[in-house]
């Protein structure tokens, strides 16, 4: 008999369920028929606005080099994350996408006997790379769909290694206030890594904007993880960072592959986090294209979770059925059953084209 090789695999890296991405446009495309041109992708919590015209140059610069390896240590764009943040760039660790970055907190601090709290709804990349390394995940109910930071407090125990926060939380737009964050991060035993996510955080309004750069002096536990995927609009090319205690990034950037992060990206990155421009639009932008939806989702009777976010969950009722119905009209947003909210779907902000286009596909889905 044929040996399953799967088998060959540890129990808790088979149990591992899929991370279950936006559906591609290309294949909605192929799957119905349809011009790509005419489909609208709202699921992915991408930048509608593309990047740049300085980003592109930047890139294109960087197409000349290509042969070559790209720079292992990412010197350009750690110093001028340094310059803008100052932050040591011995704190600094870039990663192929924030994704990458959460690894290697999972990868540097987690393994069997170990065990990460993380709030219910959150994040899917948390119980993924928890379950990857073998650790135990502590799953706390959320509060009003958000993180109930008391009670992940309470959840941590002497296995607990790793806390993950994600501020705001996808897929559903919450937000822990910076007082409650730092009263929080206070009371955490210095010997648990906090990770807070903030790969959201150019979407927030100034006053909401956690203070968590200047905290990471007082915590030296603290993990702080952004991206260039979300506002900067670059998640094609995969580019994230953590600021960190320089011990905890040394350790990080010990289990990083040495060519992590592309030249490309390293290029890109540097170049838009120049362009602040680019960004404060994004930012108003968004807030305007989340007026729309919000508005068009009232007109049609729904309820949805406030979000500080360039996405939103509409509560539709039987959100599988109304994801198909989208999709038949070209519409591809995100069912959230896998976050255990069978009744929302998670939209993206996009253009306000986009949006007229997902209102009306939704008003008629909800018809049918
Ligand atoms: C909360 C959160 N963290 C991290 C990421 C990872 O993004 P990236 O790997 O593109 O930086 C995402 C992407 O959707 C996210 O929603």
């Amino acid at each position: 008999m044929k040996m399953d090789l799967c088998e060959l695999s540890p129990s808790y890296v088979r149990a591992i369920a899929p991370y279950q991405p936006g559906k591609p446009i290309s294949e909605l495309a192929r799957e119905l028929g349809l011009k790509e041109e005419t489909i609208v992708k709202l699921a992915s919590n991408e930048n509608p606005r593309g990047i740049g015209p300085r980003t592109r140059a930047a890139i294109d610069a960087a197409l000349g080099e290509i042969a070559r390896y790209p720079d292992g240590n990412g010197y350009e764009l750690k110093a001028a994350l340094s310059r803008r943040y100052g932050v040591e760039m011995s704190s600094i660790v870039l990663g192929n996408g924030s994704n990458d970055v959460l690894e290697l907190v999972a990868h540097a601090f987690l393994g069997p006997g170990r065990a990460a709290v993380y709030s219910q709804h959150a994040f899917a990349v948390y119980p993924l790379a928890t379950q990857a390394r073998g650790a135990r995940s502590i799953v706390v109910p959320a509060k009003n769909y958000g993180h109930d930071l008391d009670t992940m407090l309470a959840a941590i125990d002497e296995e607990t290694y790793v806390i993950w926060v994600a501020n705001p939380n996808n897929p559903t737009g919450t937000l822990a206030r910076p007082d409650e964050l730092e009263s929080f991060l206070k009371r955490v035993p210095e010997r648990v890594i906090v990770v807070v996510d903030e790969a959201y955080n150019e979407y927030l309004p100034p006053e909401l904007k956690a203070e968590t750069v200047k905290w990471l002096r007082r915590h030296p536990n603290l993990v702080v993880t952004r991206t260039f995927s979300k506002a900067y609009g670059l998640a094609g090319l995969r580019v994230g960072y953590a600021f960190a205690d320089a011990p905890v990034a040394d350790v990080m950037n010990r289990v990083r592959q040495p060519f992590n992060v592309n030249s490309l990206a390293l290029a890109a990155a540097a170049a838009a986090l120049d362009d602040m421009e680019f960004v404060a639009r994004s930012y108003a932008e968004n807030g305007q294209g989340m007026r729309q939806i919000e508005d068009g989702a009232q007109r049609l009777g729904l309820d949805w979770i406030p979000s500080y976010g360039n996405f939103i969950a509409l509560r539709v009722g039987r959100a599988k059925q109304i994801y198909k119905r989208l999709l038949k009209r070209g519409v591809i947003v995100r069912p959230v059953g896998g976050y255990q909210l069978p009744e929302h779907l998670r939209v993206t902000i996009g253009t306000p084209e986009e949006n007229e286009k997902f209102l009306a596909a939704l008003a008629a889905s909800l018809k049918e």
